[in-house]
């Protein structure tokens, strides 16, 4: 097993996971087909970032936008959500691992909410690693909404417009307490950030991948890690200041 060293692993690793609806129709299968193969390739993606030792893993599982898909295909996805939480939180126990969430919860359906919200606290207290899913997730959304608490906070005497910097106003995004994601990983060819972590991914490495989703194995998840090893990142400094400091 190819391990990884501290130093070039990143510590917040994000995957926008796409293609499973391309991969279902290559095979002639109905698109649900794609995300339930999508749901083993969580499963294996979650249990490997474990094991090399990756401190967050953030996946992007339902964006705002998909509230626009077919009605049959969000209740699917939805229904798939709930039995992998369900069925997820023995291992999750198991493997240390904490469960969080970003996005407009509000908007998923009770049932699936409330498992949500059952599974982060049973594994509130876990430290290995944090899992964090990406539902009813927009990232201008979360800008807007953190726009807004700001301004009512300066309207209560809350919060200080002179001290707002980018701290303060990480403070009030929904990944509040995280680090920046180092890796983002973008499956099925696709190379767009579709308003997933875009104020968190000012830095971030981008890795895209034409593997689809449920293709997407551990040799797949090593590659991007390896190819992310290799690059030097500078946040606007040059090589030299880096090698200095
Ligand atoms: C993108 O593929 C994938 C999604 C919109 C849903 C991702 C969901 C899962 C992997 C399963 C449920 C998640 C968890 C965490 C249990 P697409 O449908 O846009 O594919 P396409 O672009 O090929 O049509």
């Amino acid at each position: 097993m190819q391990e990884f060293s501290a130093q070039n692993l990143p510590r917040h690793v994000a995957i926008i996971m796409d293609g499973n609806g391309r991969w279902a129709k290559k095979r002639g299968l109905p698109r649900i087909m794609g995300h339930r193969q999508g749901v083993k390739s969580v499963r294996r993606t979650v249990t490997r970032a474990r094991e090399i030792g990756i401190k967050y893993l953030t996946l992007y599982a339902f964006s705002q936008e998909n509230w626009q898909r077919p009605q049959d295909e969000v209740s699917l996805l939805m229904d798939l959500l709930y039995d992998y939480l369900e069925k997820e939180l023995d291992r999750l126990l198991k493997n240390d691992i904490r469960l969080t969430t970003i996005g407009d919860i509000d908007r998923l359906p009770n049932r699936v909410r409330e498992k949500l919200l059952d599974v982060m606290e049973e594994t509130k207290d876990r430290d290995a690693m944090v899992l964090c899913l990406a539902l009813s997730y927009g990232g201008r959304q979360e800008i807007v909404m953190a726009a807004k608490a700001i301004a009512q906070g300066v309207l209560r005497g809350e919060v200080q417009l002179d001290q707002l910097d980018e701290a303060l106003f990480s403070r009030f995004l929904y990944t509040k307490g995280m680090p920046d994601p180092d890796l983002i990983i973008r499956t099925s060819g696709e190379m767009r950030l579709s308003n997933f972590l875009i104020f968190q991914g000012a830095y971030t490495e981008l890795y895209f991948t034409q593997t689809l989703w449920p293709d997407f194995d551990e040799a797949a998840f090593e590659a991007a890690l390896k190819d992310y090893a290799r690059r030097e990142r500078r946040f606007g400094k040059t090589s030299e200041q880096l090698l200095g400091s």
